[in-house]
């Protein structure tokens, strides 16, 4: 199994990196307060997609606590593949929901990654991860 360690000692609040791991983008995002706020206020059956998508927690519902590496909420570290056919959505804010927005057909996903409006199925997913350090991230 491949893995990488990403130092984020560097990514400010407000900002992501974006790190490519096995041929493929991974967001890293470290959340405002409000983003983590606007993420966790939202009502879960307005959710399309129901699940957390999120290999480190399988099998439970689409809370954004069920999404966040740490339990606080501030890190989120997503594949930046969309779920429809794969492009790579648009970050920092972008689209009606405030997270991420996919140009290719329209996908507007929230401030958890999670998909509110657009062809997309599913929402964004995250990887295994985890942090070895605490200022560390391990992918897979
Ligand atoms: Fe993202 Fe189609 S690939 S909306």
């Amino acid at each position: 199994l491949s893995s990488i360690r990403v130092d984020v000692n560097d990514v400010e609040v407000g900002t992501q990196i974006t790190v490519k791991w096995l041929g493929k983008p991974v967001f890293i995002r470290r959340r405002t307060a409000e983003e983590i706020e606007e993420a966790r206020s939202v009502d879960l059956s307005e959710l399309p997609d129901q699940s957390d998508r999120n290999a480190n927690k399988p099998g439970l519902d689409a809370a954004d606590e069920n999404r966040t590496l740490d339990e606080a909420g501030e890190w989120l570290v997503m594949m930046g593949v969309c779920t429809h056919l794969g492009c790579v959505p648009l970050g920092d804010g972008a689209g009606d929901y405030h997270g991420w927005f996919c140009p290719c057909h329209g996908s507007h996903y929230d401030t958890s990654g999670r998909i509110r409006k657009g062809p997309a199925p599913e929402n964004l997913h995250v990887p295994v991860a985890e942090f070895v350090e605490p200022t560390v991230i391990k992918l897979g």
